[in-house]
């Protein structure tokens, strides 16, 4: 069976929201950010089958069952891992490429993976200047779209003859091998013929240029209808696409303040040449939490400026969070009048754009704005809705001093009294709590009487190890960084260090599709573990979603499983130790 590279099933991922592909199948509910329905795995009469749109996740709250897009196609198409893989990528007009993949980059050095990339970038501009290969068409392409020379120059843009090896012939005669191109997603191999081609073929080429100024990969639209209109390099040893972020190289000098995040190369380069050198853009993804990182070590404030259509819109929600969730102050532009910041800047003018930035809004605006477009404020019944969402939200900010001040806007929106919202929610905050304090009771309790863990069997003797290894494990796939991470002050984290062996087999899973493409989803796991188990780590992931997730938390859980660990290696190797020990912590506990 081919191995399926982790950077496609993220582009399947990015293209098949699973708020739209579960709404196929069942009638969603909007509740607050997320959605509800009836579960279709279980029989139920009020709705517990929750879906998560900021971790693109569903869990079923009654039946325990979970996972992400690819599982529910699984489940409810009744697929195998790759059919169903096979099913959302044609749904999504992803071609699922031959010969591109698994053991890119392993056999060739990164620094000629680097030379590699300069060499074609070098060729593709002379081809896009010189006119050579059909370049002028190119150049007649961008000049059209209004992209000044001196910004086709600064940006490297460049054109892509459309032909199977005008590319290659060039870069064989530099000494590159097609095993090479091919590695550095140059070109690729059809797996039945097997005869080597281009990958970019009549293309303006939009080379990706990290932060040390070095071109790591290419984006390519096409100048005609060919499909897709946007072509991108594979993630390779120099390139992961959730790392990378267009243009950041020009922005991360002016961007002090703030940076403007788009979606598109073409958004960016028109932001540009108006003057806002501060745009960025992912690379034809969703918005990674090692982007939003990534951006945090240049700015203090993202200003997020998709595109106004319904995607565009759910995609900024997304962003929302993620930014949010690395302490990144999130402010939304939603342009009127234009689909895209390109297109309002050649409508409006640069002037007018600055004037729509200044106004941009903040987290909580956009959230009031889509509340009280949804509901009619003069209705009864619909201004008590809106207040639930309202004081719903209100109740899941921290900080208690955040919680006043849209307290304060929302009494003055709903024209209701600040004591009644802020009631609403502290009764809210109080319900939640409580309601948590018993699910962890209801925990200890059916532990405490035997029942078992299904999923994870040793759980049972071992529930101070297990919840140590369900939070870390939590964190290593809700922010994949982690996975690589060395605790500080702890140590590495190895697989002994797992007490149980569904966390062991876990941590295994994981750390090796790290090590093999330098990021995580855990859609590459169902190959790996059954259904149940992959529900289970949803699980794991969404129970992390409002607790504190950083370098001294993963730091603490790490050192209690050490320590854990290291008990019993006492207690099996030396015994008696062990009797000194626990009679030593007793008196201390005394
Ligand atoms: N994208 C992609 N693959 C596609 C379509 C889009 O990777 N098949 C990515 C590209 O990075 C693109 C961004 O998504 O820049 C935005 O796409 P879209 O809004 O469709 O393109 P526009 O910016 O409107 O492109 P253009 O103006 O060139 O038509
Ligand atoms: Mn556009």
């Amino acid at each position: 069976m081919p191995k399926i590279p982790l950077s496609v099933i993220e582009e399947i991922k990015y293209r098949s929201d699973i708020e739209d592909v579960i709404s196929r199948y069942l009638t969603l509910k909007r509740v607050g950010s997320n959605f509800t329905a009836l579960c279709p795995f279980h029989s139920e009469r009020t709705p517990s089958f929750t879906v998560f749109p900021s971790t693109q996740s569903f869990y079923c709250f009654g039946c325990g069952v979970g996972g992400d897009v690819i599982s529910f196609i699984m489940r409810i198409e009744n697929l195998d891992y790759i059919s169903a893989l096979r099913y959302l990528a044609d749904r999504a007009g992803v071609t699922i490429p031959e010969g591109v993949g698994d053991d890119s980059g392993k056999t060739i050095s990164r620094q000629r993976l680097l030379d590699m990339n300069r060499d074609a970038a070098r060729f593709y501009r002379d081809a896009l200047f010189d006119g050579k290969y059909g370049g002028d068409a190119g150049m007649a392409y961008l000049l059209q779209r209004g992209v000044p020379p001196p910004i086709i120059k600064r940006f490297g843009l460049g054109f892509a003859p459309d032909s199977f090896d005008a590319m290659s012939s060039h870069m064989h005669s530099l000494g590159y091998t097609d095993t090479e191109l091919v590695s550095g997603c140059l070109r690729g191999v059809s797996r039945n013929s097997g005869r080597y081609f281009d990958m970019f073929r009549g293309r303006v080429m939009f080379p990706i240029i990290d932060t040390l100024n070095r071109v790591v990969a290419f984006g390519g639209r096409t100048i005609g209808n060919a499909e897709p209109k946007y072509l991108n390099s594979s993630d390779t040893a120099i390139f992961k696409k959730s790392r990378n972020l267009f243009a950041l190289n020009f922005a991360r000098r002016h961007c002090a303040e703030e940076l403007i995040l788009c979606e598109g190369y073409m958004d960016v380069i028109a932001l540009h040449a108006a003057g806002f050198e501060n745009a960025i853009a992912t690379l034809g993804t969703a918005l990674t939490p090692e982007q939003a990182r990534l951006m945090k070590k240049y700015t203090k404030r993202v200003i997020i400026n998709y595109d106004s259509d319904e995607s565009g819109q759910r995609a900024a929600n997304r962003a929302i969070e993620v930014l949010s969730e690395v302490g990144l102050e999130v402010r939304i532009l939603r342009l009127s009048g234009a689909k895209d910041p390109d297109e309002y800047i050649k409508k409006f003018g640069a002037d007018k754009f600055r004037l729509a930035l200044s106004g941009s809004r903040t987290k909580f605006d956009y959230f009031m704005d889509k509340v009280t477009s949804r509901y009619d404020l003069d209705n009864a019944d619909d201004k008590i809705s809106a207040i639930k969402e309202i004081t719903n939200y209100i109740s899941e900010v921290r900080s208690e001093a955040e919680r006043e001040i849209y307290i304060a806007m929302a009494a003055k929106a709903a024209g209701i009294s600040e004591t009644s919202i802020k009631n609403d929610v502290l009764f809210i905050i109080n319900k939640k709590r409580k309601e948590k304090k018993k699910k962890e009771l209801e925990m200890v309790h059916r532990a405490a009487a035997g029942y078992g863990d299904r999923i994870n069997l040793d759980k049972i003797k071992e529930l101070r190890a297990a919840s140590c290894e369900e939070a870390l494990l939590g964190m290593m796939m809700a922010f994949p960084e982690y996975i690589g991470k060395e605790p500080t002050g702890v140590g590495r984290i190895s697989p002994d260090d797992f007490l149980t062996s569904f966390g062991r087999r876990v941590y295994e899973a994981i750390k090796q599709v790290y090590e093999e493409s330098g990021g995580f989803d855990i859609g590459a796991l169902p190959d790996k573990f059954t259904q149940d188990e992959i529900s289970r780590l949803v699980k794991l992931i969404l129970d992390r979603q409002n607790l504190r997730n950083d370098d001294e938390v993963f730091a603490e859980y790490a050192a209690a499983l050490k320590r854990e660990a290291q008990e019993r290696r006492i207690a099996k190797e030396d015994p008696l130790e062990y009797v000194r020990r626990l009679r030593e912590e007793n008196k201390k506990s005394i």
